[in-house]
């Protein structure tokens, strides 16, 4: 799984030009990708970097791959990630690694997004990954109730649950905030509940990604798979 991985992310590297300002993912797929790049920086490449964890600070400081922020470029050129799962349209569950807010933000700032992954990550319809929702801890009675009842407009329905980290403490994104993990199944429609999430106060974001990804780069034992979206960024009909 860990070769598969590590093959879409070399294909996604061969998009990567010099002089690129590039969006980096969160996860163990990305983190091949950044390994990657940085061996491709040690020699000659010019790219700078945005972040999207401080675990993938770390590690594209590792590799010596140059960082930037947001505030001090106006745009990404193409931002490579990794996806939890990935649906024929290309809408995508992120968020499994606990960056969906961050990545969310990388990715709608970035010309292109190219999602990496194993095959086992596509799926005919997204939901039996729990959908992460990442929410402020203030008030969250009230905000998972909202939450329960967007799903039931979005005719969905399945239990949610806080987040713990490894150490059995409530796990806390790099934002401060606390993840609620549903699970629902099957997302009939991805788009229409990500617009009823995105609307209710005490959600800070949640993990579908609707109408980012340009392409996917999916691996498996049968070669490499590259699917183009077929609609423009951004159109989430
Ligand atoms: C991080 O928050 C996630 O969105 C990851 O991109 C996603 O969980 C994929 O991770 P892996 O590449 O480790 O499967």
């Amino acid at each position: 799984m860990d070769q598969l991985k590590r093959q879409a992310a070399a294909r996604a590297l061969e998009e990567v030009r010099d002089g690129m300002q590039l969006g980096l993912g969160t996860g163990s797929t990305a983190k091949h990708f950044v390994e990657l790049l940085g061996e491709r920086v040690a020699a000659g490449l010019k790219v700078i970097g945005v972040p999207t964890s401080e675990a993938t600070r770390a590690d594209a400081e590792r590799c010596g791959v140059k960082l930037t922020t947001l505030d001090e470029i106006d745009h990404l050129d193409l931002t490579i990630d990794g996806a939890d799962e990935i649906d024929p349209e290309l809408n995508l569950i992120k968020g499994g690694g606990g960056a969906l807010l961050r990545e969310k933000i990388v990715a709608a700032a970035s010309d292109r997004m190219i999602v990496i992954a194993d095959d086992s990550k596509w799926v005919s319809t997204l939901g039996k990954f729990p959908l992460p929702v990442e929410v402020i801890p203030f008030g969250l009675g009230a905000t998972r109730r909202a939450i329960e009842k967007a799903f039931a407009e979005c005719g969905v329905s399945g239990q949610m649950a806080v987040r713990k980290a490894k150490d059995g403490h409530v796990f806390v994104t790099d934002g401060g905030h606390w993840i609620v993990d549903a699970q629902l199944g099957r997302i009939t429609d991805p788009p229409g509940l990500a617009k009823a999430l995105s609307a209710i106060p005490g959600v800070v974001e949640h993990g579908l990604f609707i109408g980012l990804a340009s392409s996917a780069v999916l691996a498996g034992g049968g070669g490499i798979r590259v699917i183009e979206r077929r609609k423009p960024k951004g159109d989430q009909e």
